[in-house]
């Protein structure tokens, strides 16, 4: 039988035992692996696809088919933790039913377990509706990057008294509208902090500070996967860019030296005559042309 996946009472059950939930992104079969290997309870397939992926300048481009492709390779590469999907720029926003819509198509086809919308007491109506219906839930508050032309650009929310107090009021509307949990992007962290003690879900932070029930990281920051700017709140983990770029240029070279292959990485002739049989034997998992 398959492992169950842990569902989002089990994410609210860490807070209530003070247990922090680490979370990261994931975008595709492979990264998901990985991310499963290493213990990570919960994925996120974000928008952030359309930055890191796809290489728009905002996640705004991004359609609910992007959203459904890359979730349900996630959902093919993991076999336990819990996968949410983000909603995508005005999958949500219009109305109700059509938010209801996109998620039922984000969940039936993507295979994810939740979705995760942005946005304040504007959008809570909409997470009573999804939630009402038997959605999943996660909300998502403070810099919210489908909002990036409003905002003014990605810069942190809630500084002033005022934004701080809004920003408590979408908290606990979010929380009431049913949600499972809460994404706090880019606020204060005496602000995560007060958001993080005032509500009963789980709060997981992503440039929060350090007071929250849970982080969220982009896997390509938290792993140094581009080669020029890095989030400063995405950690120090590792330099893959670097890393890829050095074994590409060695690679490379290798080539143009003549270098590789070498005869181990080669296929040879069988000692007796070549059979059909023999020919169509596949060296990779791929197939015999790759
Ligand atoms: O799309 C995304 O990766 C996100 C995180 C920044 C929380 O929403």
């Amino acid at each position: 039988m398959r492992p169950r996946r842990i569902t989002t009472h089990k994410i609210q059950a860490m807070k209530a035992r003070g247990e922090r939930i680490p979370m990261v992104t994931a975008y595709d079969y492979t990264q998901a692996q990985i991310v499963e290997a290493a213990g990570i309870p919960m994925i996120l397939v974000g928008d952030s696809l359309g930055n890191v992926v796809l290489g728009f300048d905002s996640t705004i481009p991004v359609t609910v088919e992007d959203m459904v492709r890359h979730s349900a390779a996630v959902v093919r590469g993991t076999e336990t933790p819990l996968i949410v999907v983000d909603m995508p720029f005005m999958s949500y926003q219009v109305d109700a039913e059509t938010a209801l819509r996109n998620a039922g198509k984000l969940l039936q086809e993507g295979g994810a377990q939740a979705v995760k919308l942005e946005g304040g007491q504007a959008v809570a109506p909409i997470i009573r509706r999804l939630t009402d219906a038997g959605v999943a839930v996660m909300g998502h508050i403070g810099l919210t990057p489908q909002s990036v032309h409003k905002l003014g650009g990605y810069r942190v929310q809630g500084k002033t008294n005022r934004s701080a107090e809004e920003l408590i009021e979408d908290a606990i509307a979010i929380q009431e509208a049913g949600a499972f949990a809460l994404v706090l992007e880019l606020i204060p962290v005496e602000l995560a902090a007060e958001i993080t003690e005032r509500l009963d879900i789980p709060t997981i932070g992503i440039g929060a500070g350090p007071h929250t029930d849970g982080q969220v990281q982009v896997l390509y920051d938290m792993l140094g996967m581009s080669l020029g700017f890095k989030p400063k709140h995405a950690g120090d983990y590792a330099k893959l860019g670097e890393t890829a770029k050095d074994a590409l240029e060695r690679y490379g070279d290798d080539v143009k030296a003549g270098a590789f292959p070498t005869s181990a990485q080669s296929f040879h002739l069988d000692k007796s005559p070549v059979t059909d049989s023999s020919r169509r034997e596949s060296p990779t998992p791929y197939g015999s042309s790759r």
